[in-house]
């Protein structure tokens, strides 16, 4: 018998306001057409002045907490992935504990860009593998509309606002591949690459307070190669084919990219979660907001075969493969 990380629940928030690519059209030149054609994506969600990542983050983890059947007694440590916290600290992990009422455990941030919630399940999982947690919080939370360059017409459209969180709970299986629960996960980086995408400051640096700059050809390339190949790491870790794969939850940065995925993976277009035309890109809270999402509307069902898989600034990228 071996410890697994069950996914017991997941939450997505989303701001309340909505923005349509034509309302950008009418800010720089850009059109719809363009950004759909180019990227998939119709609208995203920006946040207004009370929705920061940890307020986002904490309403999130509370929907996955309530889709989980837990109280905030059951969490032993706070996971939260995001590249736009409310402070440089307290950690956003621990202002979504206090404001969850989670009296005991610890909790950390997490920087990996677009990779964000995949660095954090690995975490998580090994926490849980290792005994050192029992219930674990999960949570990608980003304000990407306030580090945007706005006169930027190349990135400004590509991204939103969001939250997405998933409570893992430590169960047991029997080390295959037919166990329910986080079966593998697969962690890359390359900081040569960190020049193709990034954020221009921080606070470290008050004359900037830094906003987001991409060579998208670039991240274009990485992305179909490294992905391609985590995924194919993926199944091999576990033994499994490529037809063996219920659902594609990949992070929402370009629908061809993650149709591209898709095929590789011989997936009807149906088995890959989609919102990147609703949501645009929400960086590390983009997987964690798609699981909620199928989850909640009962497309997912208990046992199948889930593949995630991100690539972001760093260069970041990995996968990881669960059972429903
Ligand atoms: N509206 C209209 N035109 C735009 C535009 C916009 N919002 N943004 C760029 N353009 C123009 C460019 O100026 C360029 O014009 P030119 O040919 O006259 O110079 C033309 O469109 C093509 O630009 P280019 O950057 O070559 O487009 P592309 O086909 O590479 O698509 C991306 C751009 C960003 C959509 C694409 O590169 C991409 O998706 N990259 C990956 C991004 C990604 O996944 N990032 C996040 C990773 S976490």
């Amino acid at each position: 018998m071996v410890i697994r990380s069950l996914l017991a629940g997941a939450g997505g928030y989303l701001p309340t306001r909505v923005v349509g690519n034509d309302e950008l059209a009418r800010r720089f030149d850009t059109s719809d057409e363009w950004i759909r054609e180019r990227t998939g994506i119709r609208q995203r969600h920006i946040a207004g002045p009370e929705e920061t990542a940890a307020m986002m983050g904490a309403a999130a983890a509370r929907a996955a907490l309530a889709d989980a059947g837990a109280g905030p007694e059951e969490v032993d440590a706070v996971l939260l992935a995001t590249s736009t916290p409310d402070q440089a600290f307290p950690a956003t992990a621990l202002r979504v504990q206090a404001l969850l009422g989670i009296g005991q455990g610890f909790g950390f941030d997490l920087s990996a860009a677009c990779s964000g919630f995949i660095y954090g399940l690995s975490m998580a999982d090994a926490l849980i593998r290792t005994g050192r947690a029992r219930g674990v919080l999960v949570i990608g939370s980003e304000v990407y509309s306030r580090i945007l360059d706005w006169s930027d017409r190349s990135t400004a459209v590509l991204f939103g606002d969001g939250a997405g969180a998933v409570f893992l709970r430590a169960g047991r299986g029997e080390g295959g591949p037919g166990d329910r629960g986080v079966l593998s996960t697969h962690l890359h980086a390359n900081g040569a690459l960190g020049d193709i995408l990034y954020i221009d400051g921080a606070v470290g640096r008050p004359d900037r307070p830094g906003t987001l700059a991409m060579n998208g050809k670039e991240v274009f390339r990485h992305a179909v190669t490294k992905l391609a190949e985590a995924v194919d790491e993926a199944l091999a870790a576990n033994g499994l084919e490529r037809g063996e794969v219920d659902w594609l939850v990949p992070h929402q940065a370009n629908l061809r990219i993650i149709e591209a995925m898709g095929r590789k993976l011989g997936l009807q277009r149906e088995r890959v979660v989609v919102t990147v035309d609703r949501h645009a890109n929400t960086s590390a809270a983009s997987i964690p907001l798609a699981l909620a999402e199928a989850m909640g509307d009962g497309r997912m069902r208990r046992g199948e075969l889930v593949l995630m898989e991100a690539l972001g600034g760093g260069l970041t990228w990995g996968s990881a493969l669960l059972r429903l």
